[in-house]
C-alpha cells in the first residue's frame, strides 16, 4: 500500500473506556492534542455536537488530511506537533471540556513501509512522523557515534546495557544502512539466544524512533500546560504506550496529588486502565495504558 492510497483502518485504542472515564456531555468543547485519523475524535464529536469550539491537532499531514470533513464543520485543525499547538492555544486564551492525548503512532503510520517505522515490511529509513522535519531516522543511524547509538538503544529502547552495546556494534559494521530491513537484519543477526513473538529489533525500532520525533520531550513539557486548557471540572485522558511515556504521565499526576491545595487535577484513575489484550483486532492494544484526570 502507498501512502497516496486510502489510508488503512486505525482502530480507535480503549475507546469505550475513554468515554465511560471522560463522559463527554453534549455541547462540551474538546481538545484533541493526537487526532490521527480521527477515530476517537469522531466519537466524541459525535456526542458534543460541538464542532466550532473544538480543535484537533496531529504532526502526520496524512493524517490531517483526512480530518477536512470536520473541518468543514467549524472544527479547527492544527498540523503541528502538540507542543507548539498547546503553546499557541495557551497563548490563544482556549479552554476545553475534554483534552484527550493518545500517545505513540497510528496503524497507517505503521504499516504503510515508506513511513519508515515498521521492521517487518521494509522500507527507507525515515521514522519522522512529520515529513517537514529536517532529520529522519536514516542521517541519525548512519552518523551517530557508538557512544550515542549505545545511549539511544539503552535509555530510549530500555535494552540492557550489554545487549545495546552489541547492536550499535552491529549497526555500526552494517554502515550505511538504507532500509528498516537492513537494520532488522543487522539487529536480528546480533541477537543472542531464540525468539519467538517479539522481534529483536524492535525496541531498537522504539528507540531511534523516540529520538527522531522528540517524543519524550513533547510529553514531558506538554503535562503542564494541560491544566491550563481545561475548564473547571475539564477532564484529561491520556493513552501511552511504554513505560517511558507512562512514567512521565504518572509523575506529573502524583505531583498533581502531592501537591494539595495548590494541585490543579484530581486524578481520577489511581490505577491506569489497561489495553485488553484479548483485542484481536487491535494488537496495539496490548500494552496501552489510560490515566485520566479533573480540573479542579
Ligand atoms: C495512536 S495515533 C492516534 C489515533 C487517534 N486517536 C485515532 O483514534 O484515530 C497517534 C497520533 O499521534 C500523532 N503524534 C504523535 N506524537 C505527536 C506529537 N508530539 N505532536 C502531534 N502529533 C503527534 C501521530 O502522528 C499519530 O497520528
Amino acid at each position: 500500500m502507498s501512502i497516496k492510497e486510502h489510508p488503512p483502518l486505525h482502530v480507535p485504542v480503549l475507546l469505550q473506556d475513554v468515554l465511560t472515564l471522560l463522559q463527554p456531555q453534549s455541547d462540551e468543547s474538546y481538545l484533541d492534542l493526537t487526532a490521527g485519523y480521527g477515530g476517537h475524535a469522531r466519537e466524541i464529536l459525535g456526542i458534543t455536537s460541538n464542532y466550532t469550539e473544538s480543535t484537533l491537532v496531529d504532526r502526520d499531514e496524512y493524517a490531517t488530511r483526512t480530518l477536512g470533513d470536520l473541518q468543514d464543520k467549524g472544527v479547527q485543525v492544527m498540523h503541528t506537533d502538540f507542543l507548539t499547538a498547546a503553546k499557541q492555544l495557551v497563548q490563544d486564551g482556549k479552554h476545553y471540556s475534554l483534552i484527550l492525548l493518545d500517545l505513540g503512532v497510528s496503524s497507517p503510520q505503521l504499516d504503510i513501509p515508506e513511513r519508515g517505522f515498521s521492521f517487518t515490511k521494509s522500507g527507507p529509513l525515515d521514522m519522522r512522523m512529520d515529513q517537514r522535519q529536517a532529520q529522519s531516522a536514516h542521517t541519525l543511524i548512519d552518523t551517530a557515534n557508538r557512544t550515542t547509538l549505545i545511549h539511544l538503544i539503552h535509555e530510549y529502547g530500555e535494552e540492557p546495557k550489554r545487549i545495546a552495546e552489541r547492536y550499535a556494534d552491529a549497526i555500526i559494521a552494517a554502515r550505511p544502512l538504507e532500509t528498516t530491513g537492513e537494520l532488522a537484519e543487522a539487529i536480528r543477526l546480533a541477537h543472542v539466544g531464540k525468539w519467538q513473538k517479539t522481534h529483536p529489533a524492535t525496541r531498537t525500532f522504539q528507540a531511534f524512533r523516540i529520538a527522531i520525533n522528540d517524543e519524550l520531550h513533547q510529553v514531558r513539557e506538554l503535562m503542564p500546560l494541560l491544566p491550563k486548557l481545561l475548564k473547571k471540572g475539564g477532564r484529561v485522558g491520556i493513552i501511552s504506550f511504554h513505560s517511558l511515556e507512562d512514567r512521565i504521565v504518572k509523575r506529573y499526576f502524583t505531583e498533581q496529588r502531592d501537591a494539595g491545595y495548590e494541585s490543579e487535577l484530581d486524578v481520577l484513575t489511581k490505577k491506569p486502565i489497561a489495553g485488553h489484550t484479548h483485542d484481536v483486532h487491535n494488537p496495539r492494544a496490548r500494552s496501552a495504558k489510560l490515566r485520566a484526570a479533573v480540573k479542579k
